[in-house]
């Protein structure tokens, strides 16, 4: 069972500023969530009750979204309003939530290695949740679970993107099983179109075996002078084996503007106006 997942929301988030000057990108709204939010409930779906955040400077409006906020509770209690917090509510009836700081941005694997205080020796899942993932079916660390009982090694999740737009991701190549299901051989962060092995992109959902952690720490520097997870999962394959999973459902880009905006619009539309 893999019970906890991390959450790395230390990021600037710069393609959001002036918004994000004091507000964490996570918490930015789709519809009437905060993103981050969004991740939390597909961690919990999946069975990661622990969730364990790497945050930073100017992140605590993430630690108080967590929390119980009695003056509101004490306002609103037996009024009309208290559904609007029903799933807040779920959430933190059902989660744990830890908090570590990132002291210094130096990318997202010495994020996922600045967790390691939380996560233990234990597998473990990641949530990027400006990546949002909604599927009418099991939701895509849920269906990656799955894989993991079978495979018990790192998976990432994966999506074709157009070629003009693998320079944006983490890139696999690797050798297809069957179902949407590779074994990875290479993987490039950021790689040029003429560099891309494939148009096969990662998306911000992982399970990480924690051996994960050794070598993100003998990891140099690596595209935009950053700790990339990619390069780490690029030596775990070749030392034993990660998978890559073309997962079901759609996923919205949300720490980009015309993401953010798509994902709204269809929340909209599919979710919030269906539920009335
Ligand atoms: P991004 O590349 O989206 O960076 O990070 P960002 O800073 O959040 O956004 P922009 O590019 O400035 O607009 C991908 C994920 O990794 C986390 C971010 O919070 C985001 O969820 N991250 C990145 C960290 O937690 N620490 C880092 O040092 C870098």
């Amino acid at each position: 069972m893999i019970t906890k997942c991390l959450f790395p929301v230390a990021g600037y988030g710069t393609r959001f500023l002036p918004a994000t000057k004091s507000m964490p990108k996570e918490m930015l709204p789709i519809v009437n969530k905060p993103l981050v939010q969004y991740g939390v409930e597909e961690a919990i779906e999946a069975g990661m009750n622990t969730c364990a955040m790497v945050t930073g400077r100017g992140k605590r409006a993430i630690a108080d979204h967590f929390d119980i906020n009695f003056e509101l509770e004490h306002q609103i209690a037996g009024s009309g309003k208290e559904a609007y917090l029903d799933s807040i509510r779920n959430v933190l009836d059902n989660g744990i939530f830890t908090m570590v700081r990132q002291r210094e941005m130096k990318g997202l694997g010495h994020a996922i290695l600045t967790g390691q205080s939380l996560i233990g020796n234990d597998p473990f899942g990641v949530i990027l949740s400006d990546d949002l993932c909604i599927n009418d079916g099991p939701g895509v660390l849920a269906q990656m679970v799955e894989l993991f009982k079978q495979f018990r090694c790192s998976i990432v999740a994966i999506q074709e993107v157009p070629m003009d737009e693998v320079h944006k991701y983490g890139v696999i190549a690797g050798e297809p099983l069957k179902d949407g299901i590779y074994r990875v051989d290479e993987m490039v962060e950021k790689p040029t179109q003429e560099d891309a092995p494939s148009n096969l992109a990662i998306i911000g959902r992982y399970i990480l075996t924690p051996d994960i952690f050794d070598i993100i720490r003998d990891t140099p520097p690596g595209a935009n002078g950053e700790v990339q997870l990619t390069d780490a999962l690029q030596t775990q394959a070749k030392q034993g084996c990660v998978m890559a999973y073309k997962f079901k459902g759609r996923r919205f880009d949300c720490g980009s503007v015309p993401g953010f905006v798509e994902a709204t619009n269809y929340v909209y539309e599919n979710i919030y106006n269906k539920k009335g």
